[in-house]
């Protein structure tokens, strides 16, 4: 195992359910550290640069007005192992096919409000941290 970091986001469904403070509880109680955080609404250029993979998906539009309907929670989050260990906590991305206790069995609405957003991969992670935090703004917690 070894020490990482990961990107995480809180979305406009769980934001509204007002249960970020758990979300992180989760996270915090299986080891993970918020390394970085900002609280912010996408703009729609930036939802749609950071979901541009899946621009030819059908879901593309909607997953873009659904990522800037609200506010959202962008964070980094550091530990051992902690881009698996996210993906762990967060359960499947359809909600249906989560594994109970895990958040998005918990708090997601749908394949698409599904709560929160982890990196797949410590590449993806290293864009995606970069895509929305200036080196500056990460801390060191290891
Ligand atoms: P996320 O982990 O942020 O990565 C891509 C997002 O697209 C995903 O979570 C969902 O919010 C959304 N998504 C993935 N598959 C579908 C789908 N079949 N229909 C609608 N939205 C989807």
């Amino acid at each position: 195992m070894s020490t990482e970091r990961t990107f995480s986001i809180i979305k406009p469904n769980a934001v509204q359910k007002n249960v970020m403070g758990e979300i992180i509880t989760r996270f915090e109680s299986r080891g993970l550290r918020v390394s970085a955080a900002r609280f912010t609404r996408l703009t729609r250029e930036k939802a749609e640069g950071f979901y541009i993979e899946h621009k030819d998906r059908p879901f593309f539009q909607s997953l873009v007005h659904y990522m800037t309907s609200g506010p959202v929670l962008l964070m980094c989050l550091e530990g051992e192992n902690a881009v698996a260990l996210n993906r762990e906590i967060m359960g499947a991305t359809d909600p249906a096919k989560a594994a109970a206790g895990t958040i998005r069995k918990d708090f997601a609405d749908n394949i698409e409000a599904n709560a929160v957003h982890g990196s797949d991969s410590a590449k993806s992670a290293e864009r995606e941290l970069a895509y929305f935090f200036d080196k500056a703004e990460l801390q060191k917690r290891f």
